[in-house]
């Protein structure tokens, strides 16, 4: 058999060689305790069981969904975006469900890319931006995101003539896997920079609920004529504990979505419906859960920053996301830490090179991991440095 190009162009999954040796580590039986993924550890809320368990039962519910999504899931989007930024969409042309965040993100590469087309990448970054640009046969270019920047896509270091080659960009605030945030400010000279350059602007808010001390996340389209250029996606995953359902969501400029959407026809049938019944609970029943989430992982993200800090680190503490982003100690790659943390002290760090080489010198933990284990693995790698 002789695979496609596409494929063959794609990157090597560089956790594969971690994955081994963590597969080794635990033959061995040692008890590996891995902050490497971002994968909550708490259970989806009980009101959203509820409702799914009641759906499920539905036999209407089990036919095919509507390619669109379902009007009341659609609504429930309009209806949850209003609330929370007061901005009115249109529940029949800008909104899209998505089979998570991922599929759209994907998804809209095919949308909007032509091989041979650029689209700009921030390093480190989300893989699935880089990944579904070489899918769509296009030509990721990266964006550094620096220290020296707060992390920020700096849109005046990208040079014209790439610009000029540009159908896309991506924007991820808070972000994945930096904890960074954006304030209007930066959305007001991104939605600048794609007009100045006819590019459609991807704002990536999978994290747009998970904030600390006082901050809210503003939305992308907050801005203005930030719905000419670009659209937001959205995902339940993280905000409600539901990366296994699969279910998300983009809003922002129509034709974008539209053609997202014609895409999505020809390839995926549609989210199950009880699971977007589950999703109209989620958005229309209080949000305490989502809060109460934020605290458990706010107190995490204490303990991490002040043992680094303790250790001689000088991280300061993420306003967003559930990540810590951190520099290795010197002496080391990012590769050599997560490999002496895993060997010495049997914890799995990502390294930061694993998200695009402008991670280079740094490590990222994730906070998804119950206290008692977070403590553990922390105090671990106290004994080894
Ligand atoms: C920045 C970012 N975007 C998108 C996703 C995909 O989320 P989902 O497909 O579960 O909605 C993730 C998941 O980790 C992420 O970190």
């Amino acid at each position: 058999m002789q695979q496609a190009n596409r494929i063959a162009n794609l990157p090597p999954y560089l956790f594969a060689e971690i994955d081994k040796k963590i597969a080794k580590k635990k033959a061995d039986g040692v008890d590996v305790i891995s902050l490497g993924i971002g994968d909550p550890d708490q259970p989806t809320p009980d009101h959203i069981l509820k409702r799914m368990c009641k759906e499920v039962r539905n036999p209407k519910n089990h036919q095919y969904p509507s390619y669109y999504g379902l009007p009341e899931f659609r609504k429930s989007i309009a209806e949850w975006y209003y609330k929370r930024f007061k901005i009115e969409l249109n529940h029949d042309t800008e909104v899209l469900p998505l089979i998570g965040s991922k599929e759209g993100i994907a998804h809209i590469l095919l949308a909007l890319v032509d091989p041979g087309d650029v689209s700009l990448v921030p390093d480190p970054g989300y893989p699935a931006y880089n990944t579904g640009t070489i899918l769509a046969g296009g030509i990721p270019h990266f964006i550094p995101l620096l220290r020296e920047n707060n992390f920020l896509v700096d849109f005046d270091k990208i040079d014209e003539e790439t610009a000029k080659k540009s159908k896309i960009v991506f924007i991820n605030y808070p972000n994945n896997p930096t904890a960074a945030i954006a304030d209007i400010n930066f959305y007001n000279k991104a939605v600048e920079f794609a007009k100045k350059h006819n590019i459609v602007i991807c704002h990536d808010f999978a994290y747009s609920e998970i904030t600390y001390d006082g901050y809210t996340a503003p939305s992308f389209l907050e801005t203005e004529g930030a719905r000419e250029v670009g659209v937001e996606f959205h995902s339940l995953s993280k905000t409600y504990n539901m990366t296994g359902w699969r279910i998300g969501f983009v809003v922002g400029n129509a034709d974008v979505i539209e053609a997202l959407g014609r895409v999505k026809t020809n390839i995926d049938s549609g989210i199950f419906n009880a699971i977007q019944y589950a999703g109209v609970e989620a958005l229309t029943s209080s949000q305490e859960c989502v809060s109460k989430m934020c605290e458990i992982y706010k107190r995490r993200r204490d303990l991490v920053v002040e043992t680094l800090n303790a250790l001689g680190w000088n991280v300061s503490k993420p306003k967003g996301s559930i990540y810590i982003w951190a520099s290795v100690p010197s002496g080391y790659t990012s590769a050599s830490f997560a490999t002496h943390v895993l060997e010495k002290a049997g914890v799995v760090v990502s390294p930061g090179n694993a998200y695009g080489s402008s991670g280079e010198g740094y490590f990222r933990i994730s906070l998804t991991i119950n206290d008692e284990r977070l403590k553990e693995a922390l105090d671990r790698i106290r004994k080894i440095l």
